[in-house]
């Protein structure tokens, strides 16, 4: 029986109860948990959303294309879609961090054995969440551990300043 969402390598999970309108895709984040980090983080564009579940005023969509879209000098929220596809998010946040002067803060599963993870997470700040998050409506716990991972600017937005 396929119970809506997807375990980590995509098989469906038991004593799940909610179905998204695509599996992988539709993890939308636990309002308490984007509450906090907008407090310490002061979001400016959720680049991966739909018009119903964005987090920020500021949004892309599907029709938008987030990942063809500019990310420079926003403070991102991203919680992407956990399909194939997570490996392109991450390497954008990534290069809107170090390129584009953006703070990139993801919500991701702790795969820790993934290529994105070795490649992009793992060259910023971690901080791997105690116990399962309930993403949307769900009545159980996701069936793999999540991670935030925060990219930050490399430069200051005054560039390199020259030593004296
Ligand atoms: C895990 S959900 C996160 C939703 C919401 N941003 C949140 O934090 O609760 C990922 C979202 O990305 C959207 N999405 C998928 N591909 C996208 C794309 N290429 N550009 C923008 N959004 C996309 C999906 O429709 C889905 O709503």
């Amino acid at each position: 029986m396929d119970l809506g969402f997807p375990t980590a390598d995509s098989r469906p999970a038991r004593g799940m109860s909610v179905h998204f309108s695509s599996r992988t895709d539709e993890w939308p984040t636990p309002r308490w948990l984007f509450d906090a980090l907008h407090r310490e983080f002061g979001f400016t564009l959720d680049p991966c959303s739909t018009h119903a579940n964005a987090k920020c005023p500021k949004h892309f969509t599907r029709v938008e294309d987030g990942l063809r879209q500019s990310w420079a000098d926003e403070t991102v929220w991203m919680n992407p879609p956990y399909g194939r596809e997570i490996g392109d998010w991450m390497a954008k946040a990534y290069q809107a961090a170090r390129d584009e002067q953006a703070t990139v803060v993801c919500l991701v599963p702790a795969r820790t054995d993934t290529k994105w993870w070795h490649d992009y997470a793992m060259k910023h700040e971690i901080r791997l969440l105690r116990g399962r998050l309930q993403f949307g409506d769900a009545t159980a716990s996701a069936p793999f551990p999540s991670a935030v991972v925060i990219m930050r600017p490399k430069t200051s937005r005054l560039g390199t300043m020259p030593a004296r």
